[in-house]
């Protein structure tokens, strides 16, 4: 880890519990790697004493955040302005702090489509089933719908959370279908039935959710968090293309990173650290 000096920008990810996070590995190995004057580090807040953190922070003199579990929708009223995408999205994972002013964006949807890119996989008329309803939820559902995806179906274990979340896209995009189900075996089972990607988009990354016997032939399954988690073992031992969230993780800092230093991210070394860590 470099050195601080008075000139050094730092930059934080805010999240609840935050348990393990390859963020600050990520970020100031990119920063090092550029000679780029700044250091990342943890910030853990709790949900009750956010808005009394947020006044602290603006007088921090941080250059930037991440955004993470569970505050990235609960971020926005703090916020000065927004990016086009978070305003549509309704979420921020990424907060610029310009002359003072805390400006949030959402670098997830775009990451999460840039991972899907490297894979080759196009889901322009398909079908997809997707657990959870939370922030990085409207990230994925935001970009699936705005690049074509013909049907949607949610499951969330707060069912309010998920029709709150398909009220307001029903109305962007008038030509996606979307649906909401129980956040039970029996409907998650008949939700699988015709989609062609199932992606976890919750914060359940150590149990399987669905049964591996659903995980059929031709269904592609893309897990958000970035380990090898119960449901992507499954699909993989189904013979099926298994897609953890490694490369959402990789490509969306690297859009933050952009954002903050107006400097292209070195995502090789970031990809590197990534698998490594
Ligand atoms: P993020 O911003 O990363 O999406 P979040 O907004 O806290 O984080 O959302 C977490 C998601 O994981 C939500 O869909 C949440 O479901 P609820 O809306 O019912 O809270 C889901 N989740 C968290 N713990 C869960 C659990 N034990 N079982 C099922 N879903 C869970």
């Amino acid at each position: 880890m470099q050195g601080r000096d008075s000139k050094t920008k730092l930059f934080a990810i805010i999240g609840y519990p935050l348990k393990r996070t390859l963020s600050p590995e990520l970020y100031n190995s990119a920063f090092k790697y550029l000679r780029y004057n700044a250091r990342y580090i943890i910030l853990r807040i709790k949900t009750k004493s956010l808005k009394k953190e947020f006044v602290r922070l603006k007088e921090s003199g941080f250059s930037g955040f991440n955004v993470t579990i569970p505050h990235k929708e609960a971020v926005i009223p703090l916020l000065d302005g927004l990016s086009y995408e978070a305003r549509e999205i309704g979420a921020v994972n990424t907060i610029k702090v310009m002359d003072g002013k805390f400006i949030g964006y959402n670098t997830d949807a775009q990451g999460f489509l840039n991972s899907l890119k490297d894979e080759n996989i196009s889901f322009k008329d398909k079908s997809i089933l997707c657990l959870g309803s939370g922030g990085a939820a409207r990230a994925v559902v935001w970009a699936l719908a705005k690049k074509g995806a013909s049907k949607i179906i949610i499951a969330n274990r707060t069912r309010d959370r998920a029709e709150k979340l398909i009220r307001i896209f029903k109305n962007k995009f008038a030509r996606c279908e979307f649906k909401v189900i129980d956040f039970k075996i029996s409907s998650l089972k008949e939700g699988l039935k015709n989609s062609y990607l199932l992606i976890n988009t919750t914060s359940v990354g150590n149990c399987l959710l669905i049964k591996p016997e659903w995980l059929k032939k031709d269904l592609i399954v893309y897990d958000i968090i970035y380990k090898d988690t119960p449901l992507i073992k499954a699909a993989r031992q189904n013979g099926l293309i298994a897609i953890n969230g490694l490369g959402m993780l990789v490509h969306q800092a690297a859009l933050s990173f952009k954002i903050w230093t107006n400097k292209k991210a070195p995502i090789d070394i970031m990809c590197k650290v990534a698998i490594q860590s």
